[in-house]
């Protein structure tokens, strides 16, 4: 079965590539490399650099999947408050165009990788799937309303879909460029620099090791569940304080994070309620985070080596 996948240089999209070729599926990656690395694309996998704005059309022509997982976006919040309509024009936009691909090249399914910065601050935790939405930054907002156009082309087109809304995924392979802070602080302590942690680090996040991920997600490409929309996480709270003194253990970094003023339009703390996904799809993570924080120090360090 031929499976295209957006973003599929990239972070996540490279891992899942990586899994969809030894569970047997074609990939076809679509990628404008903006973030993504060519020494993660999977050399198994047919590969055009192509933008979501761009000529779709023709990748679906001449490559017919039957298949979409669409990764591909602008995943920066802090970019995204700084240039809000690059952030829609990619994310809302550019959904849009691969929606139209799917709809004139009769893809039968789409799995649209959503986030918890849809939830805004949220008003109870954890949170589960039916929570009031209230993004705090044009992130947050791009990549729910782009679920709305996603269920619009199940209702009006027939196009099966599912929706996943990650909590913050770390593991090999993450960036530190980006603000990811497992990735960033990882590679920061082991050549011996402090990272800065916003606020006092009593904030927490809900982790995702991206290799569960990627094997669930393509678990989940056949199933049919009841509900549409699962939010997959660990469901449980680490700070940022906890991730930091780990990570000192693993890195075995011995200096003190710097803490500056902490960054409007993210949230305190968020965890999510993972129950529905684990009743009708059976997600049940591999690793906790002090395994997958492990496991990506370990990465890390063969790298720079
Ligand atoms: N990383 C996380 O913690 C996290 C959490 C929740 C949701 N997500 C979602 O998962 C998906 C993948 O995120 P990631 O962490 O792998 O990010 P990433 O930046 O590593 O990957 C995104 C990929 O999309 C490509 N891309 C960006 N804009 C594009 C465009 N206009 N046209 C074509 N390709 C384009 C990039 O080059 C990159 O390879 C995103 O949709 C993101 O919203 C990620």
């Amino acid at each position: 079965m031929k499976v295209l996948v957006t973003g599929g240089a990239g972070f996540i999209g490279s891992h899942l590539t990586d899994t969809l070729i030894k569970e047997g599926y074609e990939v076809v990656i679509v990628d404008n490399m903006s973030t993504g690395k060519r020494e993660y694309v999977n050399p198994q996998a047919s590969f055009y650099h192509e933008d979501l704005n761009g000529n779709l059309d023709a990748v679906f022509e001449k490559e017919k999947p039957e298949i979409v997982m669409h990764l591909a976006a602008n995943v920066d919040l802090r970019k995204s408050l700084q240039e809000p309509i690059h952030d829609a024009t990619t994310n809302i936009l550019g959904t849009i165009n691969v929606l139209e691909a799917c709809r004139k090249h009769k893809v039968r399914k789409i799995i649209y990788t959503s986030t918890s910065a849809r939830v805004g601050e949220p008003v109870r935790l954890p949170v589960a799937e039916d929570h009031p939405i209230n993004p705090l930054s044009p992130y947050g907002i791009s990549k729910h309303t782009a679920e709305h156009y996603v269920w619009m082309y199940h209702q009006l087109y027939g196009l099966d879909y599912l929706i996943f809304c990650f909590g913050n995924v770390y593991g090999p392979r993450d960036d530190p460029k980006t603000t990811r802070v497992t990735g960033l602080f990882t590679d920061k302590m082991l050549r011996g620099e402090a990272p800065k942690i916003f606020g006092d680090g009593t904030q927490t996040r809900d982790f995702i090791y991206v290799l569960d991920l990627a094997e669930f997600l393509v678990f989940c490409i056949p199933k049919t569940p009841e509900h549409k929309l699962f939010h997959l996480a660990n469901g449980t709270q680490v700070s940022v304080n906890e991730l930091f003194n780990l990570l000192k253990k693993y890195t075995g970094f011995n200096g003190e994070a710097i803490h500056v003023p902490a960054i409007k339009g993210e949230v305190h703390d968020i965890v999510f309620d993972t129950s529905l996904v684990q009743r009708e799809l059976g997600w049940k993570p591999r690793h906790t985070y002090e395994q997958g924080a492990r496991e990506t120090v370990e990465w890390f360090k063969s790298r720079m080596n």
